[in-house]
């Protein structure tokens, strides 16, 4: 990752004009970076708190229940279709609200890693992970989202991959929650 941003930011790339975009989930974008500005991740949260307002944010998909549209949002700074223009990773911000279940997916072709800016989350049920953790998951490998009952959580994530997926991941979400064989792709 650290050599994709370095490459991308070599070939002094340009910002894009991208308009910036209300989700319902931006009424909790305030409370999220509060509890960052708390933790290990302050310096990320209080950079971010200037510009949140100007970030576009979106879903990534063309149909969304209307549950989860009403509770997730995010927004690439890097990459294909990001602030900054780069074809070599994206980075971003996803904004959960409290009490979400981010339904199993999986990125092909991607890797993905998470860490949280201030908020314990957990994945696939595994563990329930403290701000400052970072995950990785490999291409191709199941997953969810699940926040607790109270607050936000704001995870900053980076993809890398091949260029064409990185511009278009063709995000879906699996049909079952737990089992889900089939790789969204
Ligand atoms: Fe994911």
């Amino acid at each position: 990752m650290r050599e994709a941003l370095k490459s991308g930011i070599s070939e002094n790339p340009e910002l894009q004009n991208i308009t910036p975009e209300i989700k319902p989930v931006t009424a909790h974008f305030g409370r999220a970076l509060d509890l960052g500005e708390r933790g290990p991740m302050f310096a990320m949260a209080q950079a971010l708190r200037p510009v949140h307002r100007k970030l576009a944010r979106v879903y990534g998909y063309d149909k969304l229940s209307k549950s989860l549209a009403r509770k997730y949002a995010y927004c690439d700074f890097f990459g294909p279709n990001g602030l900054v223009a780069s074809d070599k990773l994206v980075l971003g911000f996803v904004l959960f609200a409290p009490n979400t279940t981010y339904p199993q997916h999986a990125h092909h072709e991607i890797e993905e890693s998470y860490i949280s800016i201030g908020c314990a989350w957990s994945e696939s049920n595994n563990a329930v992970y403290a701000p400052g953790y970072l995950i990785l998951n490999r291409s191709n490998h199941e997953h969810r989202i699940t926040t607790g009952e109270v607050d936000p959580c704001l995870l900053a994530y980076a993809w890398t991959g091949p260029s064409e997926r990185l511009a278009t991941p063709g995000m879906k979400l699996s049909r079952t929650r737990r089992s889900g064989r089939r790789a969204a792709i």
